[in-house]
């Protein structure tokens, strides 16, 4: 395709280069992108495939308001069938992709939240139980252990017990493995890919997943002979969803779409979470602001009321702006040719629509790497300058859940302890598969905080 078509610029590095620099310096690797090249960039694949990033907001309109059948998304994603099965909405286009996204969207619909948020804060708390005044504690395992637990009880039902152990050490050491810069490098590589046997790597991760199809399977058949017709939790309305033909949704589906909830939804959510408690701490009159609307509220307050605060809102906006935990949206590739700026994109070329590029443009967020709740207190953001959840038919299905999450998450540890980074040099995101975290070894102290002096103050 090279050289046919009016594309935008962009560097002409060999391919390996780029990609390591793409996996091992995912952030310097695109802010290099933009300031050589300007807001649209082509750079090439395999096989000479045009792979062109859109950063400016105009562009991002184009691209999620084009007709759907323009554009495929889930043909990028077909190499992580050997995780999510070939039913998982991330895998998925068109009319099957439609009709998923239409039986999973009714549990993860904002109004469903009410009913998961006790669960969310009873688990904070069981998680904080753990931790020792003083004590230095790794900050993402310990939110990674919440959201874990979260999603394990909410979408999947487990109560705590030996099957909610075991799905939680098996996902958690499979996710650890696979999400490494080392297995990121590797998945690039076919031959890396086959089954050798237990003791291969890649044979002990196909291992890991059918240890966990065993007890997601089992869990399925027993909840399809259960006799409690009224739980709550999103697997069970999962079960009783039915599609516009009467259909409900075979057990590989379910077990497709578990798998791709779990994990599209426990990192990126710690992640976020993580990142939070980072500024916060760093910028005491950050915390002071939350403290105080925090202690406006009372000792025990409800769930909804928490989440609807506008500076602790602010707080985690901001923190998905500077640190979009997914850097771009699922790459879109072209059905039909299409024009997004003046540049004619061919079939098969694909698009990337860049999150943090747009979430760091100047003049749409003065003082881009500056940390500033007070931005969207200030100012509504278009779907097309913030994006932290991708946008148009691909947009994430679990925006109004994670969201919930993190405040009421951000909400119960404030109200209790302080946390405080160990090491105060200001950190980078490093890759962990296909998002963005805060470094595994960011470790914090727990203190005790003045959230209790300052009801008292406030309520005398
Ligand atoms: C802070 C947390 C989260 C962030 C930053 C995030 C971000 C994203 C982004 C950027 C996309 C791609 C959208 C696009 O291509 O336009 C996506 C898709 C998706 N997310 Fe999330 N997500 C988060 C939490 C969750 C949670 C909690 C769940 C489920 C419980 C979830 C489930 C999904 C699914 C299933 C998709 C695929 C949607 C589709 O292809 O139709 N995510 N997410």
């Amino acid at each position: 395709m090279q050289g046919i078509y009016n594309l935008p610029d962009g560097p002409k590095m060999p391919l390996f280069v780029r990609l390591m620099q793409f996996i091992f310096q995912p952030l310097e690797y695109v802010e290099g992108l933009t300031k050589n090249y300007g807001d649209s960039i082509t750079v090439w694949g395999n096989k000479g495939t045009p792979i062109i990033y859109f950063t400016q907001p105009q562009a991002l309109q184009q691209i999620f308001t084009a007709d759907g059948s323009c554009l495929d998304a889930g043909r990028t994603n077909r190499g992580l069938s050997f995780l999510f099965g070939t039913n998982s909405l991330l895998l998925l286009d068109g009319e099957r992709h439609q009709r998923q996204r239409q039986l999973l969207t009714p549990p993860l619909h904002g109004d469903r939240m009410r009913a998961y948020g006790e669960t969310i804060r009873t688990i904070t708390r069981q998680v904080m139980e753990s931790w020792e005044i003083d004590k230095p504690l790794v900050i993402r395992e310990s939110m990674q252990e919440i959201s874990l637990r979260v999603i394990l009880q909410v979408v999947f039902g487990l109560e705590e017990g030996q099957r909610l152990e075991e799905l939680r050490q098996l996902l958690s050491s499979l996710l650890d493995f696979i999400s490494s810069p080392f297995m990121s490098a590797a998945t690039f590589f076919d031959f890396f890919m086959k089954d050798f046997g237990a003791w291969s790597p890649w044979g002990w991760v196909l291992r890991q997943i059918q240890k966990i199809d065993k007890l997601i399977y089992a869990l399925i058949q027993e909840r399809r002979t259960e006799l409690n017709q009224n739980r709550q939790d999103v697997l069970s309305l999962m079960m009783s969803a039915r599609d516009e033909n009467g259909e409900a949704m075979s057990d590989a589906e379910l077990r497709d779409e578990l798998i791709t909830l779990l994990v599209a939804g426990h990192e990126t959510t710690a992640s976020a979470l993580t990142w939070a408690f980072y500024w916060i701490d760093r910028l005491p009159e950050v915390r002071q602001k939350l403290l105080t609307e925090l202690a406006t509220l009372g000792e025990n307050p409800d769930p909804t009321t928490v989440t609807k605060l506008p500076y602790l809102s602010a707080v985690c906006q901001e923190t998905l702006r500077i640190h979009p935990i997914v850097m771009s949206a699922t790459p879109r590739v072209v059905r039909s040719p299409i024009n997004i700026m003046g540049y004619d994109l061919p079939e098969g070329a694909v698009i990337v629509p860049s999150i943090y590029l747009a979430h760091h443009r100047e003049e749409v967020y003065p003082q881009p790497k500056q940390f500033k709740p007070e931005r969207f207190l200030e100012k509504q953001f278009s779907p097309y300058e913030y994006l932290p959840f991708g946008g148009g038919n691909r947009r994430c299905i679990g925006l109004a859940f994670a969201l919930y999450e993190m405040k009421l998450v951000l909400a119960t540890v404030l109200m209790r302890f302080q946390l405080s980074p160990t090491n105060k040099r200001s950190q980078r995101p490093v890759r962990r598969g296909m998002t963005m975290a805060a470094p595994a070894g960011m470790r914090m102290v727990v203190k005790p905080n003045s959230y209790k002096r300052e009801l008292t103050v406030l309520k005398s």
